[in-house]
């Protein structure tokens, strides 16, 4: 399915209500789940899963395998319908432009296409909303050279490695401006250095864009180094148990005794093994 299909399909099968200023100090969320409930025929995968994340907040969830995260990423960016309960996106925050979608999708595979260069896998989008050729090219460069790939732009995917193919599916999911982005396990299939860069990569795109992040990760010190708030999820069937805020100064290092702590913390809090032993070992 194209990204303009998950948008719209993101926009079609969630309420969109009105911004209501009411004077609060806190504005309301940009996302709200409420009771949500979803089975694949006899088995019951999410139950009445409650999730608000506000403008601008990354938010992880993290639970062992088979818990319905992907599932609940995919009602989020709606590829998947709810069975019970609302998903409320917030009214638009960004004008209309071109091009501009409210939510994006990056995928635990690149999926970039092989046929086409760098700069053509991250045009796809624009492509599709039919943006005009010299503003898309104007979007795509300045994407790239977002993420570090300017001087890749003419490659194909073969020929990038595994952190450059990242970068490049990156550089396609925010090239469209999302206001929300929807990361499932990401850079899980990078090496921890890789892994780390694009850690910094991604907050400091974070920074300059403002936008709002939900992302799937089994690795505790990911969602610690990263996130604003971890919904740690248990499974069968798949539930949000505790919602843990991480209240530490960016950027945060491994080596920081706080950080430290939040990550055993948070590991103490998880009631399974995120790297179970292989069996038979
Ligand atoms: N389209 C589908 N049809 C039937 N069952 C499905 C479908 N999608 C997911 N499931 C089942 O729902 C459950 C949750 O799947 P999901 O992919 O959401 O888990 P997950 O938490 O993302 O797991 P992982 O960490 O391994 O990626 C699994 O038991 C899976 O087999
Ligand atoms: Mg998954």
């Amino acid at each position: 399915m194209s990204r303009q299909a998950v948008s719209a399909q993101a926009e079609t099968k969630c309420l969109v209500i009105p911004f209501v200023d009411r004077g609060l100090k806190k504005a309301p969320p940009l996302i709200r789940l409420q009771g949500i409930c979803k089975s694949f025929g006899p088995l019951e995968v999410l139950t009445n899963v409650d999730l608000q994340v506000q403008a601008g907040e990354i938010t992880a969830l993290i639970g062992s395998s088979g818990c319905g995260k992907s599932t609940l990423l995919n009602i989020l960016a709606g590829l998947d319908t709810q069975d019970h309960g609302t998903y409320t996106l917030a009214e638009r925050r960004n004008p209309e432009k071109a091009g501009r979608q409210r939510v994006a999708y990056m995928f635990q595979e690149d999926r970039l296409l092989p046929w086409r260069t760098v700069q053509d896998n991250v045009a796809l989008g624009l492509e599709a909303a039919r943006v005009e050729k010299t503003e898309r090219h104007c979007r795509v460069y300045d994407m790239l050279k977002l993420v570090g790939l300017e001087e890749f732009a003419g490659a194909f995917p073969y020929q990038l490695s595994g952190g450059m193919r990242s970068r490049a599916a990156l550089a396609r999911s925010l090239v469209v401006e999302p206001e929300v982005l929807l990361l499932d396990e990401p850079f899980s299939k990078l090496d921890s250095q890789t892994r780390s860069q694009m850690h910094a990569e991604l907050l400091n795109i974070h920074a300059v864009t403002g936008m709002t992040a939900v992302f799937v990760t089994h690795d505790v010190e990911e969602a610690v180094v990263l996130a604003d708030n971890v919904a740690v999820f248990a499974p069968r069937p798949g539930r949000i148990t505790e919602i843990v805020p991480v209240e530490l100064a960016r950027p945060r290092s491994l080596l920081d005794k706080s950080v430290t702590e939040q990550i055993r913390s948070l590991r103490g809090k998880l009631s399974f093994n995120p790297y179970p032993a292989p069996s038979g070992g």
